[in-house]
């Protein structure tokens, strides 16, 4: 099937029985044709809720469409509003824009922002495909301005912001962000808790003066920023002369390190307690990232020396093995399920690793097993006083930009 309105109607109609609840965003997804954004890949592909990479460089992900679901839920908890001007950082295709220009109607404004010239001027032919060419919009929707620009300087000459929506990974949240958001403003963002790819969410936060407060929390897996401030350093691609592993650690550990690491035997241990696939991905997981900075994931693609030596927490068979853990330079472990679906703590070269592991599996589970669901964040960025302690008990992490505060109430 090519007809390409046919297959925005089946493709807003599924995300309306999905992420969407707030009638004004399905109203913009059906307005707004994915395929004047991604005009060289074929129409199916383009409607079939997926992201697409439009940029790509030895193998790493420069730019993409981001997955509709994903825009969805995070237009759900921005709530952009007619005569709302706001500015979206990572155009990408300009397919996001769009949407927001009719969210917020011809009585608003959006700005977006790329770091990549390339990516903007191709943003700026899918919007001119859409009905923004130079002044001309199409009825009803606001004006889109589209400009190469480091999006983690915002954009001061038009602040201030009413809302802000970053569709870039970041583990930072720049204090330029949060003096450019009215107070009681928005910030939707992709934060990498601790910097690590599994530690990421899309956190809504509301701007309270010199503070956010999030509220409300979304999966996402965004691809890295560019640019001078974006401070995303963990991220590890190891490679070896099999494939590829990508991986998240903690520290400064090398890829040889890590990779070294697997040379050492491998220890089987039963975890303290038992817990299925879902719980450990998305509960577990952020409670470990939130209270321990050696927290550490692993993806092995197939063909990977890791592909045989890795027991999986999650696998596609074929395709790839994940587990996740704790390391430290001098020893590894993570959890996996065992044949007979047990979960289990495999760890090689020292044990500390595999001991603290399962004493934070116990505490996770004396908790009451806290999820995503009970989670709350802020983010107080350094040079606005003191984070208030007493008000913020759970975790707090002092990062270099700012303290992060993560309870479960
Ligand atoms: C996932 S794509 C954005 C998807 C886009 N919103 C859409 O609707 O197609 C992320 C974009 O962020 C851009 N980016 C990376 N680092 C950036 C930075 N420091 N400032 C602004 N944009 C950045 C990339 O070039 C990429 O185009």
């Amino acid at each position: 099937m090519s007809d390409p309105e046919l297959l925005l109607k089946r493709m807003v109609d599924r995300l309306a029985k999905g992420p969407i609840r707030t009638p004004a965003i399905e109203q913009a997804f059906r307005q707004v044709p994915r395929h004047h954004f991604l005009p060289d890949i074929p129409l199916d592909e383009v409607y079939r809720d997926q992201n697409v990479t439009t940029k790509e460089e030895g193998g790493v992900r420069l730019s993409s469409s981001t997955a509709p679901w994903v825009m969805a839920s995070m237009l759900e908890q921005l709530q952009p509003e007619p005569g709302q001007r706001i500015l979206e950082v990572g155009t990408g295709t300009g397919y996001n824009a769009a949407i927001l220009a009719r969210l917020v109607t011809d009585t608003g404004e959006i700005s977006t922002v790329d770091v990549d010239d390339e990516v903007i001027r191709g943003a700026v032919q899918g919007l001119a495909r859409a009905g923004h060419d130079g002044h001309k919009t199409p009825k009803g929707a606001a004006r889109v301005t589209a400009r190469a620009s480091d999006g983690f300087l915002g954009d001061p000459d038009g602040a201030p912001w009413d809302a802000m929506l970053v569709t870039v990974r970041t583990a930072t949240i720049p204090r330029a962000w949060v003096e450019q958001i009215s107070p009681g403003g928005r910030l939707v963002v992709p934060f990498a808790l601790r910097s690590v790819r599994h530690g990421q969410l899309s956190v809504g936060f509301e701007v309270r003066e010199d503070h956010l407060v999030g509220s409300s929390y979304v999966d996402c897996d965004f691809i890295l920023p560019r640019g001078d401030m974006s401070m995303v350093g963990r991220d590890l691609q190891l490679r070896d002369s099999r494939g590829l592993l990508w991986s998240d650690a903690g520290g400064d550990l090398s890829t040889e390190q890590i990779l070294g690491l697997f040379d050492h035997p491998a220890y089987h241990r039963l975890a303290p307690i038992q817990a299925d696939v879902r719980e450990l991905i998305e509960d577990f997981q952020m409670w470990l990232v939130a209270h321990d900075a050696d927290s550490f994931s692993l993806v092995a693609r197939d063909e990977h020396l890791a592909w045989e030596k890795l027991t999986p927490m999650i696998e596609r068979p074929g395709q790839f093995r994940g587990a996740g853990g704790l390391c430290d330079g001098s020893g590894l472990a993570m959890l996996g399920f065992s044949p007979s679906r047990e979960l289990v703590i495999v760890s090689h070269g020292s044990p500390t690793c595999a001991d603290r592991l399962s004493d934070r599996l116990l505490r996770w589970h004396e908790a009451g097993r806290p999820g995503r669901k009970q989670m709350r964040m802020s983010v107080y960025p350094s040079g606005h006083g003191p984070t208030p302690v007493a008000a913020t008990p759970g975790v707090r992490i002092q990062e270099p930009w700012g303290d992060v505060c993560v309870d479960w109430p």
